[in-house]
């Protein structure tokens, strides 16, 4: 049968691809979706797939499309998943239906996948590919119980070139770097250095601090420091500046969809200062009726994309819902960043809900003396209750 692996060039896919044409009978196409990880990586999946001699390997561009119909709605709902910024639970959606759509193209009757069994990613390409199609799916990694070491042991027996640089698991794309495995898998151990690439420590970051300025419209970011941009780009420009100023580094212990703890490190210097920067404009914009609201939503959001239930229709109503809310989040938020931290310091929109007349002290059209009623009532049943229970 024809077969498309969703490819990276990394151990677990690439053994796929010599397991799945020996266990599994298989033609294998291999596809890489580019959602923005490092050049270099697009490029070893090229060559390692050259290497490995299967029969056809496609890269599929996808970035713009993350940015403008994924990270953006991961923007618009402030998703954080027990208090990091999602990422590669937005990206795993889009890599599915693009592969989807190969598969079509080829003629393929199945799509096959590189993750363990332990893991979220199993949960979220699977998840897709049920809901969007009728394609079979094979998980070979999974299917045979193998270990990385096993792994390893059946890429050396197999010639299959395995990419010496890390010994850590690693998942990047355009707006966050997760890394896990080797020795974080132990709570005790504490991270070290070489783990980062996209932020600075705190001792290490820039010395001096640096005023950002965001601009967004209906909740999407549109310009940085005066420079209209799209998003794609505008988050590498958010992405270099915060990790300069170490933004953005997360070090957590991670509820899996499985019931697993899990040890995960992760980098989202744009992605944190972004959030920051809208929810900032959020205050300024929206009622507190709304922004209480929103406060429950937000999480039950994330949770619905980190559970791999992009397809759920709650997911879709809250769409409907947060862009609703999100046409008055448009204006211009000015943040302080220095040292890990990035503070909102100023706001300004034309939906502003804050009135500059009637809060200041020097307001006469706003007669105080009309609030003594108000006040009266509103403690009213608290007064009642104290003077009952002294009964
Ligand atoms: N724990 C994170 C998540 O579920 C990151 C997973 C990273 N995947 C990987 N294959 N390294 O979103
Ligand atoms: C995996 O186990 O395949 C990667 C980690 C994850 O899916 O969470």
């Amino acid at each position: 049968e024809k077969v498309i692996l969703a490819f990276s060039g990394g151990l677990d896919t690439s053994v796929c691809v010599k397991l799945l044409e020996e266990k599994y009978d298989a033609e294998v196409i291999t596809a890489c979706v580019d959602v923005g990880q490092p050049e270099e990586d697009i490029k070893r999946a090229e060559t390692v797939a050259k290497k490995i001699g299967n029969s056809k390997h496609v890269t599929i561009d996808a970035k713009e499309e993350f940015a403008d119909d994924y990270i953006s709605k991961g923007i618009k709902a402030n998703a954080l998943y027990e208090g990091y910024p999602l990422s590669t639970s937005l990206a795993r959606p889009l890599i599915a239906m693009k592969i989807i759509e190969l598969a079509k193209k080829e003629n393929a009757t199945a799509i096959a996948h590189g993750c363990t069994g332990k893991g979220n990613d199993q949960f979220r390409f699977e998840g897709v590919i049920r809901a969007m199609s009728d394609l079979n799916i094979i998980a070979p990694i999974r299917d045979l119980n193998l270990t990385r070491s096993e792994e390893q042991a059946y890429a050396k027996e197999k010639g299959i070139p395995i990419s010496p640089d890390s010994a850590f698991s690693i998942d990047e794309n355009i707006w966050g770097r997760s890394i896990e495995g080797d020795l974080l898998e132990n709570p005790i151990n504490a991270p070290i250095e070489e783990a980062y690439e996209w932020t600075k420590s705190i001792a290490d970051a820039k010395d001096d601090e640096e005023i950002i300025a965001v601009e967004f419209e209906s909740g999407i970011p549109i310009a940085i420091n005066g420079e209209k941009k799209k998003l794609i780009d505008l988050i590498s420009v958010a992405n270099k500046v915060a990790g300069e100023h170490g933004i953005g580094r997360i070090d957590i212990i991670e509820d899996r969809i499985v019931g697993l703890k899990s040890r995960e490190i992760y980098e989202v210097p744009g992605a944190t200062l972004l959030i920051a920067a809208h929810k900032g404009l959020e205050q300024l914009v929206l009622s507190k009726s709304e922004l209480q609201f929103l406060e429950s939503v937000s999480p039950v959001y994330a949770d619905l994309v980190y559970s791999a239930l992009w397809q759920d229709p709650l997911k879709e109503d809250l769409d409907v819902l947060i862009d609703n809310m999100q046409r008055r989040v448009t204006g211009k938020v000015n943040l302080k960043v220095f040292k890990g931290r990035a503070a909102v310091i100023t706001r300004e929109s034309k939906y502003s809900l804050h009135d500059i007349e009637q809060i200041s002290f020097e307001d006469k059209t706003h007669d105080q003396k009309e609030i003594e009623g108000m006040i009266k009532h509103h403690g009213l049943q608290a007064a009642i209750y104290q003077k009952v229970i002294k009964k």
